[in-house]
């Protein structure tokens, strides 16, 4: 029997009834939809909405249906229209008359966007302590690797000396941007909109403000038409979630490409790897290529949002009950990969001799042999040109920087002496890159630990 049973004189086409149900998918905010029912009809008994008696009622069997539920006891009606229409159901059944009065002064429409902000609320806490894990991964990984001096690319060109550490570090600040956009994405989606009704509120006298400090909300919601036609906390969400997805999955490229042979900067750990049926040779990083991979459907996910909403009238439309599997894909994808990538990146050894060995070749000291004619007077442009043509001359004769003789330097330029050898030295380039958030060790040790302490404060 339906909810609208009253105004119809036949039941629901059943294949119309499956197309219709969103139960399959939204079955699992369950716990969300009784926690607000609970709140709801605690509201309603102490505005004298409806009896106190009744409330309690109300309250008493939804916490044991919420623990039939967590038990197993009650299995959940599949042919139900939504997670909403089940529990009232169920309430109903077993407490009759009084269950028909949980959905006093309540719309469905209202109903379902609390659901979705406590269930999403929830989502963002546990996105966030994953979210932060990886980062501690990072900047550990960072400090032991800070001196592991590597080639820095642009253009995938070796370009200027850094360290692997620094490399490491460059991913937890884009974690920590995560981080804080799902925070603020959390924050600006705790609001409560139960009390907007179907639409235009109701002429009940609600205590608004009471529903939401029992529900753990920050504040109530503003205009009844807004709070259930908005699903901008879901776009924003998908929106965050992809671009932790755009880092993860270009953190997953430079793996993939530092596994390789041409690379070997890393080793995967044999758990966090696979490998091949016909090849014995291979060892692959799956896992990698996986997260890359599924960025994908969750960049899908979002512009799914997008497009739901675009062109919208206020206020509620069916369309919206679309929301729920591409936030939920979007949540569960991240959540996903995480949990494969944060141990994967923690067991991945770095190979610091192959990194060096890299950094070696490519002449990634040249601009630091064209600052040193710098520091003896030359001007910027002069000493590149001059720079310029002793990599030429390299290049021509096999030769590096670090093995030219002195000869060949003065021939070019009279400014070079016996101390440009030490100019040059990887180690020494990358040491003197000590300006703030330059690649010099000192400072990725002083990035890593702020950023481990600032964690353990926020626990
Ligand atoms: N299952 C619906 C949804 O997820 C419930 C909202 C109210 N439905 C309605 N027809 N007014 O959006």
């Amino acid at each position: 029997m339906k909810l609208w049973a009253g105004r119809f004189s036949k039941e629901i086409d059943q294949k119309t009834n499956d197309f219709n149900s969103s139960i399959s998918f939204d079955r699992r905010m369950i716990q969300e939809d009784i926690a607000g029912s609970i709140a709801h009809a605690t509201m309603l008994g102490a505005c004298g909405v409806i009896d106190e008696s009744e409330s309690q009622k109300i309250c008493d069997e939804l916490e044991k249906i919420r623990e039939d539920i967590l038990s197993g006891a009650l299995p959940i009606d599949p042919n139900a229209e939504d997670v909403h229409t089940f529990v009232e159901g169920e309430l109903t059944q077993r407490i009759g008359v009084s269950g028909k009065r949980l959905h006093t002064a309540r719309s469905r429409n209202d109903q379902v966007a609390l659901d979705i902000r406590l269930y999403l609320k929830k989502e963002c806490d546990a996105l966030c302590r994953q979210i932060k894990e990886l980062i501690a991964v990072l900047c550990n990984q960072a400090i032991t690797h800070k001196g592991a001096v590597m080639p820095g690319y642009t253009h995938l060109q070796r370009a200027q000396p850094i360290t692997f550490g620094h490399h490491l570090m460059a991913y937890a600040e884009m974690f920590l941007r995560d981080l804080g956009r799902i925070e603020d994405a959390k924050a600006r989606m705790d609001e409560l909109p139960l009390g907007a009704g179907a639409l235009a509120g109701t002429t009940y006298p609600l205590n608004r403000n009471l529903t939401a400090e029992l529900l753990g909300f920050a504040r109530v919601t503003n205009n009844s038409l807004d709070s259930v036609a908005d699903r901008d906390f879901c776009v924003e969400l998908a929106s965050a979630i992809s671009l932790a997805m755009v880092h993860l999955s270009r953190f997953s490229e430079e793996i993939i490409l530092w596994c390789s042979w041409e690379f070997k900067f890393v080793e995967l750990d044999d758990a966090f790897s696979t490998g091949s049926s016909i090849m014995p040779q291979k060892k692959n990083p799956d896992i990698a290529e996986l997260v890359r991979g599924k960025s994908g459907r969750v960049f899908g996910d979002l512009m799914t949002l997008l497009t739901m909403l675009k062109g919208l009238p206020l206020a509620y439309n069916k369309d919206m009950q679309e929301d729920k599997e591409a936030i939920f894909d979007a949540v569960d994808t991240l959540k996903l990969c995480l949990t494969a990538f944060i141990p994967m990146v923690e067991t991945m050894k770095a190979i610091p001799e192959n990194m060096r060995k890299a950094a070696a070749k490519g002449f990634i000291n040249a601009t630091d042999c064209a600052d040193y004619l710098v520091g003896k007077g030359v001007a910027f442009r002069d000493a590149y040109k001059i720079t310029g043509s002793l990599v030429a001359h390299c290049i021509e004769t096999d030769q590096t920087l670090e093995s030219l003789p002195i000869e060949k330097y003065r021939e070019l330029c009279d400014a070079f002496d016996g101390d440009v050898y030490d100019a040059i030295s990887l180690e020494r380039c990358v040491n003197g890159r000590n300006v703030l958030g330059a690649p010099a060790p000192q400072n990725v040790q002083a990035q890593g630990e702020r950023v481990l302490a600032w964690l353990k404060e926020m626990k």
